[in-house]
């Protein structure tokens, strides 16, 4: 929604003057500095923008700024120069009308910086594109470079226009700029030669010592330092805040931008540089022998590189600086000059160089910012003309502003007026009319052809004779004298003869602005401005086409006799083309304040400005624009502001606006004589009625704050309360959703429990019906059975004999042993003799037949094992047999014997050739060879034998050596004795009587004692020829060595021993054998 403002919201002050109330110079005053003290750097009078010079920068030229003020009615946001350059650029834009901004005040209140405003904000809202873009840039650029040779520093102002500046920039139908067109006024050019104190020269000769390259320096043969020149002041030649380098590449880059070409700079750069050392250049006088003083160059180095820098011949720039050529109808005459004249013309030279360059420079920027089609433009103007001066030293240079300032305030009170007048016939109001101070007579004093000052001047610098600056004063004395703004002690107004403050050399002349004191000397020079010929001749002959270009006249094909045009006639006619251009456009003002001498923000010097308000006729301003009607305002807006004072307005008015608002103003009851109805405007008197309406409106508009307020927070509070509401239904049903479900949920599962017991319940029923009914079932079943069996035994009773219950007896029987040795074969155990397995008895009556059966099973087997051995093996067992059936139970050595086998020849002596001998010796098969103790009866000990047994005997050779020691024919043994232990002691008992009984009994010991005995006994069985050999076996026997008979007695050994037997004679009659105990 678009928010209507006004100027009139949150106003400070006022934001118009034409609205003050009481209006008086103070109020005015009052109100700028209210404005001023509050950052309100912009006031209006109408349609005229007052600006004050904040001296800072401050944040109102934001692209936002310039966006809020685009498109916006003039009056409509508080008062900005955008504002103003807004209205401009659309009435040109969308009326056709051609405008000019107008933009006066005094040195350093900010006409410059307004112009580049305006334009930046042209520029802003203007169309874009890539050409467009390129013109915006290219006319944006040209200021930079007009500022480097135009500005300078003065007292006033660091960044001083020392020349006069209209602009004009083109558009086509659409509003998009095409180029532009700089005309130019006045430069100040005796500056080039001398400035004032604690003031410099123009921009560029200090920004061209700083910034150019040690290169660009070398090439124009110049220093880096600014004491090196004359033409340069040194007191201010660095200025704060100013950086002159930098500002030499702004400015080659805008050169640059604006389409200047590399040579063009260099030459531009080149002519600088020659003024430079011009001012190097000094004079000497030489005496002449007539008597007189010529002047001389001191030092010629300076001379010499100027001329090298412009391609000029030296010695003829020489001469033209000594010599000045007259030249009257056919007649040439020459005279040498004086060195005040030579310095004199050195000074012209350099300051018509300088000017020279200026105008080039602006004709080349003209050719690149010229639009580029010759269709009809749309023009707008901006003038940033130097403002009205008043100094306590006037001159001529014054003199010509103050009158351009005099013509610029002519046209501005006649377009005031007439544009005032012609919205009054447009409007249909009667126009009265209005008094005010017309500035026509002063114009008229200066530059009317035939008496005006001006016009004076000219005729004094044509006349032949002597002319000086007091023949002038003399002359205006006559002709001025009754003209009432002229002053002067010497005319023949008696006013002034004695008034002291008008000094004799001067005239004074009251000014729309005030009264200006001008002080007449240099008057007619200053006019002249005259450069001698030979200086222009000199420079148009140089070897350099822009010195070339600048100084036309020198050319000696078109020596022109007649005078140049005077400074003052020039002015007066571009000034008349300036009026003229100026009246065919809208106009536009804007009128510059400077609050203080001091450069300084926030300093508003009352006196200073209370001058400037003079001086620029503001109050006239505000009275010539109040005297019709001080405040007009369209109908449409007018009711939109005010509607809501009266009831019938209120809200919304239906009918015409015009009728609305006269409803409005009725019902207010404002008297009629303070205001009228205009065709599309209501004309209000008197500022009065406006604050009155602005009053009422303000406090309606308080009412209105509360009631939209009031109605906001009611609003608020319904549409807070109406969200609550919903958002409980939205909680409520989910909460009732969520309780419904977890109720639904618990009646699910108690329906699904009692469901499950009544099915359970049910189920049960069903099941004890069924069991009954199977149980009936069966019990019929089984009483069926029961009686089927008693109806058939009843009925087969009679076929049954007596002793059916034997055979079926017999029969279980039979069925029952069969069943017995059927399961028998398939449980069998395995054929090893050994395997103690044997099947459980399956009933008890039959114990008997299983054990028989087992005892049959293992005869069978071990008949079976028996009848797979061979002979020899058969003779091994029938060994071991015999040695079980001597030795079991018997002798506790037996066990251990049963699985060794019994080898026989222990000793292999067939084979052994260590018993080849012995073997030989032997005529018998060798049954048992091997080694035995034979125990000495003397004291126990056993010595080792081999004991040799053959069919026929026993044998003991010595171990050693082989050699039979006894041979004992079997015959001869009666018996052989061992004990019940586990010893292998055996006693060999002989036959008394016999031959080997001679030595007595032999008492051995081996460890295959029970081999060795039933070999012995098995010998005696198979000999038929022999009784067999006894075997006693106990622990007490009696041996028969040689006579005595000693008892061997066998005792249980202590563990002590060890595991050996050991063998002890006790007395002559017991040999103690210890056996250690098995167990
Ligand atoms: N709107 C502004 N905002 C901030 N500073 C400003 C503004 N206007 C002017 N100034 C300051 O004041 C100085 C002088 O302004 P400017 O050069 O525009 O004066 P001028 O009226 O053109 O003076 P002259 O007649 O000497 O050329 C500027 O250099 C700048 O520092
Ligand atoms: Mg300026």
């Amino acid at each position: 929604m678009e928010v209507k403002t006004s100027l009139l919201d949150n106003m400070i002050g006022v934001g118009d003057m034409v609205l003050l109330e009481p209006l008086s110079e103070d109020s005015f005053l009052e109100n700028l500095k209210n404005r001023f003290d509050h950052s309100e750097i912009y006031t209006y009078i109408g349609s005229v923008v007052i600006s004050m010079n904040p001296y800072r920068s401050l944040p109102i030229y934001t692209p936002d700024k310039v966006e809020e003020y685009r498109n916006r009615n003039f009056y409509e946001l508080s008062p900005h120069i955008y504002a103003l350059a807004d209205e401009a650029y659309r009435s040109l834009r969308d009326q056709d009308k051609d405008q000019c901004i107008l933009i006066t005040g005094e040195s350093g209140a900010g006409k410059t910086e307004a112009s580049k405003l305006v334009m930046s904000y042209v520029a802003a809202v203007c169309g874009k594109g890539q050409e467009v873009n390129k013109v915006k840039e290219q006319l944006l650029q040209s200021n930079p470079v007009l500022e480097a040779f135009g500005n300078a520093k003065t007292v006033r102002n660091d960044n001083s226009s020392r020349f006069g500046k209209y602009m004009d920039i083109e558009f086509d139908f659409k509003g998009d700029p095409l180029g532009g067109v700089i005309s130019n006024y006045l430069l100040e050019k005796s500056r080039v030669v001398k400035q004032p104190r604690g003031e410099r020269n123009f921009h560029v000769f200090y920004q061209l010592l700083s910034g150019a390259s040690d290169d660009t320096l070398k090439k124009l043969k110049l220093y880096r330092d600014f004491s090196k020149y004359n033409y340069l002041s040194l007191d201010s030649a660095v200025v704060n805040g100013l950086d002159d380098a930098a500002n030499f590449r702004t400015v080659r880059n805008a050169m640059q931008i604006v389409g200047f070409m590399e040579d063009e700079v260099q030459s531009v750069l080149e002519l600088v540089a020659a003024v430079l050392k011009l001012g190097n250049i000094e004079f000497k006088p030489e005496s002449r022998c007539n008597g007189t003083d010529e002047s001389r160059i001191k030092d010629k180095n300076d001379l010499k590189e100027m001329c090298e820098l412009l391609g000029i011949e030296q010695s003829v720039l020489e001469r033209a600086f000594s010599y000045r050529t007259v030249e009257a109808k056919m007649e040439k005459v020459s005279t040498t000059l004086n060195v005040a004249q030579a310095y004199y013309a050195r000074d012209a030279l350099a300051k018509n160089l300088y000017s020279r360059l200026f105008s080039w420079l602006v004709t080349r920027i003209n050719e690149s910012i010229k639009a580029q089609t010759k269709t009809r433009h749309k023009v707008m103007g901006v003038l940033d003309i130097y403002g009205f001066e008043i100094f306590e030293d006037n001159s001529f240079e014054q003199f010509i502003i103050n009158y351009c300032n005099e013509k610029l305030q002519q046209i501005f009170i006649e377009l005031t007026l007439r544009e005032e007048q012609e919205e009054y016939v447009r409007e249909g109001i009667e126009w009265t009319n209005i008094e005010y101070f017309n500035n026509a007579i002063i114009c008229d004093l200066i530059e009317n052809n035939q008496n005006g000052i001006l016009a004076m001047l000219d005729e004094e610098c044509l006349r032949p004779g002597t002319v000086t600056d007091e023949t002038f004063l003399d002359k205006l004395n006559t002709v001025c004298a009754e003209h009432q703004h002229f002053e002067s002690r010497l005319s023949k107004n008696s006013k002034f003869l004695n008034d002291h403050s008008l000094p004799h050399s001067c005239f004074r002349i009251q000014h729309y602005a005030g009264k200006v004191l001008y002080r007449v000397e240099g008057f007619v020079d200053k006019n002249n401005d005259l450069l001698y010929r030979d200086l222009s001749q000199a420079m148009y002959k140089a070897n350099h086409s822009l010195i070339k270009q600048l100084f036309p006249e020198g050319n000696p094909a078109k020596v022109n006799l007649k005078r140049p045009p005077t400074a003052g006639f020039q002015f007066k006619a571009s000034v008349g083309t300036l009026m003229r251009n100026l009246q065919t456009k809208n106009p536009n003002y804007i009128r510059c304040i400077k609050p203080n001498d001091k450069k300084a923000s926030h300093i508003f010097t009352e006196s200073l400005v209370r001058h400037q308000v003079r001086y620029l006729g503001l109050m006239e301003n505000v009275r010539v624009r109040r005297a019709g009607y001080a405040f007009r305002q369209a109908y449409e807006p007018c009711l939109e502001r005010y509607k809501m004072l009266c009831k019938r307005t209120w809200p919304h008015w239906r009918g015409p606006a015009r009728e609305g608002v006269e409803v409005l103003m009725a019902d207010l009851q404002v008297p009629a004589e303070e205001f009228s109805y205009g065709r599309s405007k209501i004309f209000i008197r008197n500022p009065r009625t406006l604050f009155f309406l602005e009053e009422r409106r303000r406090q309606c508009l308080q009412d209105l704050a509360t009631l939209i307020q009031k109605i906001y927070r009611g609003w608020k509070c319904r549409s807070q309360f109406l969200l609550l509401k919903q958002s409980q239904i939205v909680v409520a049903a989910w909460y009732r959703r969520y309780a419904q479900q977890k109720k639904y949920q618990r009646i699910k599962s108690a329906t699904t429990v009692v469901q499950s017991y009544t099915r359970g319940w049910q189920a049960r029923k069903l099941l004890r019906e069924l069991k009954y009914q199977k149980r009936c079932e069966e019990a019929a079943t089984t009483i069926a059975a029961y009686w089927h069996g008693t109806q058939v035994r009843r009925e087969y009773r009679k076929y049954f004999r007596a002793n059916a219950g034997k055979k079926i007896y017999d029969f279980t029987i039979q069925r029952i042993l069969q069943k017995y040795f059927l399961g028998l074969k398939s449980t069998m155990p395995s054929m090893s003799p050994i395997d103690k397995n044997w099947p459980a008895r399956p009933y008890l009556f039959l114990d008997g037949t299983h054990t028989e059966l087992r005892r049959i099973f293992h005869l069978w087997r071990c008949k079976k094992y028996r009848s797979q051995f061979t002979e020899e093996k058969k003779a091994v067992y029938e060994e071991k047999l015999e040695a079980s059936e001597i030795f079991k139970d018997k002798k506790a050595l037996y066990p251990s014997s049963v699985s060794q086998p019994f080898k026989g020849d222990y000793l292999e002596i067939s084979k052994n050739p260590k018993y080849q001998k012995l073997s030989s010796a032997m005529d018998e098969k060798v049954l048992l060879a091997d080694v035995v103790n034979k125990i000495n009866r003397a004291n126990g000990k056993g010595t080792a034998r081999i004991f040799l047994l053959t069919k026929k005997s026993v044998v003991l050779a010595d171990q050693k050596t082989g050699q039979v020691k006894a041979s004992v024919p079997l015959p001869d043994l009666t018996s052989v004795s061992v004990s019940t232990q586990s010893d292998g002691f055996f006693a060999l008992k002989l036959k008394e009587g016999s031959a080997s009984a001679v030595k007595g009994d032999f008492l051995l010991s081996s460890e295959h004692l029970i081999e060795i005995i039933t070999k012995l006994h098995r010998i005696g069985a198979t000999a038929a020829d022999r009784e067999q050999l006894n075997v006693d076996i106990s622990d007490e026997f009696l041996v028969q060595f040689k006579q005595d008979k000693v008892c061997v007695k066998f005792i249980q050994g202590a563990p002590k021993n060890g595991n050996s037997v050991s063998c002890k004679r006790k007395n002559n009659r017991l040999l103690e054998v210890s056996v250690p105990s098995t167990a």
